[in-house]
This record gives structure tokens, C-alpha cells and sequence, in this order.
């Protein structure tokens, strides 16, 4: 790594598009026993994946940052086809990060061949984003498996704004056992509280200046833990957000931090998560909160 000051590094940061250079490099970066952080994104890179880049700079000797939007995780077309991708601008963001190699690779580079893997996440990816989205979470496990074996890290990070893809992840690791350590960054916020994703820049002006409110709600309704009920605690997030005309909830569910299992009662477990889905127009967001931490 090029680290000039802390937190201050040049920019002489690598692209590659093949497997093979990859490789090369890996196995140079192995030689010099380098420990290798890898941050996986579908590009569109804001302060949330810069973050991770950070975290991953601060644990390893070397990071690796891959930027590819995987169409098997894409369960809606037009999802797919207006994903926002902009390489060169990525490539200006991660200059003078810690980031020194970018793998941007293409499809037929990724996958010569379909995956027709399939992954048993058991009860892991039948709510929520897995239940609402089919065959998501077995498309990132692809994906992600399959950078994996061609980054072969010591680190992979992950944020928690995705928070089942999170847990799915982990699980996944645990299945395949390949030694990585799945490290979990915190959620980053637009200055009105907004989670940021690649996707808030496909928001009209009025979705857009709608939108923090799904975030304000969460963080109000923490105050109400445990005075109210969870049944009641859904009943505020859902009403209060859809009181909005711009934004329309998909699901909001209060569950088990590790199995991701809704809970009815706050006494039920000691990790406890909100993860709610909203449609702003064509645009889904996702964001989450948690309720009760048995870390915190
Ligand atoms: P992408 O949406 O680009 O996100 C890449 C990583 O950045 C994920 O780990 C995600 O949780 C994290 N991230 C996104 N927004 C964040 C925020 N506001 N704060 C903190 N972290 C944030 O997630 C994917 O790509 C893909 O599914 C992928 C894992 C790359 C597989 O294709």
C-alpha cells in the first residue's frame, strides 16, 4: 500500500479486467505476504463504499476493490438495465484511497459459463429481501463465491446496510469454509439521514426529498423500545411512512439479529433488527435499524 499520511494515499491504483492479471498480481501480493482486504460493490461508489475501502485499508496490508453488477442477482429487468455505472468516475473516487487494485470484470469474464449453482441458505433467505426478491440472495452468493476464489482474501467487507445479505454472506462463508474473515462496517448516512446507495441518484427531486423520512421513522421508533409493542412499533413505522404520498412500504420487519426470524416480543432475543424495504416511485430502498444489541 501506498500510504503517504494516515489516511492519505497515492494514486497509483491499478485497473484490471481479467482473471488472469488478477491472479498475477495476487499471487505477487502472496509472495510479499501481504494480507489482502477485498471490498466487493456493483460500482456507483459513494462515501458508504468508500467506507468500507477505508476499514479494509486499516486491516490490511493491500486492498482490492471489484466493481461489477452481477445481472444474476437482478430479479427485475428494469432494475438491471437502470443500474447507474460510471467507471470513470468510480476510478477518481478510489484514487487516493486506500484501494490498489480495482477488478472490474466483464460478464463473459466472470461467468464463462451460467452458475446453476444453488445455495441452501435455509430460513436465512426466505423473508424479507430474499422472499420479496427470488433468487437474489443465490445470485450474490454466486458472485460472491466466485471473487472470493479469484481475490482469495484474508478480509471481506461488508456494510451493514445490506443486512441480510450480510447474514447471507456469513452463512455462506461458513458452507464453503474458504478462511475468510467477514468483517461488517457500519451503515453511512446522507447529512438528512438517508442510507446512501447507488441507487438514491435514480430518485426524482420529490422521491428524493421524501425519502430521509424512512430513516427519521426508524430512529423515532427506537425511542419508543420497549413502551410499545412491536406489533405497535410496525403499525408506527409502516403508517407514518406511507402517510408520505411519494413512498409506499414493502415490508418492514422486527427480527432476529442472527437468524433474521421475525420476533413478536422484545423479550424474545437479545439482538434485535428493523429492516424495512420502501418503494420511492420505480425506486426500492432499504435501510434498517437495531432495536436491541447484545454487543452494545
Ligand atoms: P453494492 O450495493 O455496490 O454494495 C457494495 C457494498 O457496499 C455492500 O457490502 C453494501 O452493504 C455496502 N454499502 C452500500 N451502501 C452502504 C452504506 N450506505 N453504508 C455502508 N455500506 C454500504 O451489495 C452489493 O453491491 C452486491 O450485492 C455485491 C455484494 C457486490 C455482490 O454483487
Amino acid at each position: 500500500m501506498r500510504k503517504l499520511l494516515p489516511g492519505l494515499y497515492s494514486i497509483d491504483m491499478e485497473l484490471i479486467k481479467t482473471k488472469q492479471e488478477l491472479n498475477e498480481k495476487i499471487i505477487q501480493l502472496r509472495n510479499e505476504n501481504k494480507t489482502i482486504g477485498f471490498v466487493p460493490t456493483m460500482g456507483a461508489l459513494h462515501q458508504g463504499h468508500l467506507s468500507l475501502v477505508e476499514a479494509a485499508g486499516k486491516q490490511c496490508d493491500e486492498v482490492v476493490v471489484s466493481i461489477f453488477v452481477n445481472p444474476s442477482q437482478f430479479n427485475d429487468p428494469g432494475d438491471l438495465e437502470r443500474y447507474p455505472r460510471d467507471l470513470d468516475k468510480d476510478m477518481n473516487l478510489l484514487k487516493n484511497t486506500a484501494c490498489e487494485l480495482l477488478f472490474a470484470p466483464s460478464v463473459e469474464e466472470v461467468y464463462p459459463e451460467t452458475d446453476e449453482r444453488v445455495f441452501d441458505f435455509g430460513a436465512l433467505d426466505k423473508v424479507m429481501e430474499g422472499e420479496h426478491r427470488p433468487g437474489h440472495f443465490n445470485g450474490v452468493a454466486q458472485v460472491v463465491s466466485r471473487l472470493f476464489e479469484m481475490v482469495k482474501p484474508d478480509k471481506a467487507f461488508f456494510g451493514q446496510k445490506d443486512f441480510q445479505q450480510l447474514a447471507i454472506v456469513r452463512e455462506m462463508e461458513r458452507q464453503l469454509n474458504s478462511g475468510i474473515e467477514i468483517v461488517a462496517c457500519p451503515i453511512v448516512r446522507e447529512a438528512d439521514g438517508l442510507a446512501m446507495s447507488s441507487r438514491n441518484m435514480l430518485l426524482t427531486k420529490k422521491h428524493r426529498k421524501s425519502a430521509p423520512l424512512i430513516a427519521k421513522t426508524l430512529k423515532e421508533s427506537c425511542n419508543f423500545v420497549p413502551f410499545k409493542n412491536i406489533a405497535e412499533i410496525k403499525a408506527f413505522v409502516i403508517g407514518s411512512i406511507n402517510g408520505d404520498e411519494n413512498l409506499g412500504v414493502e415490508y418492514f420487519d422486527v427480527v432476529d439479529g442472527n437468524t433474521l426470524q421475525p420476533v413478536d416480543r422484545w423479550e424474545d432475543s437479545s439482538y434485535i433488527v428493523g429492516c424495512i424495504a420502501v418503494f420511492a416511485g420505480k425506486i426500492r430502498l432499504i435501510d434498517n435499524i437495531i432495536y436491541k444489541n447484545p454487543g452494545k
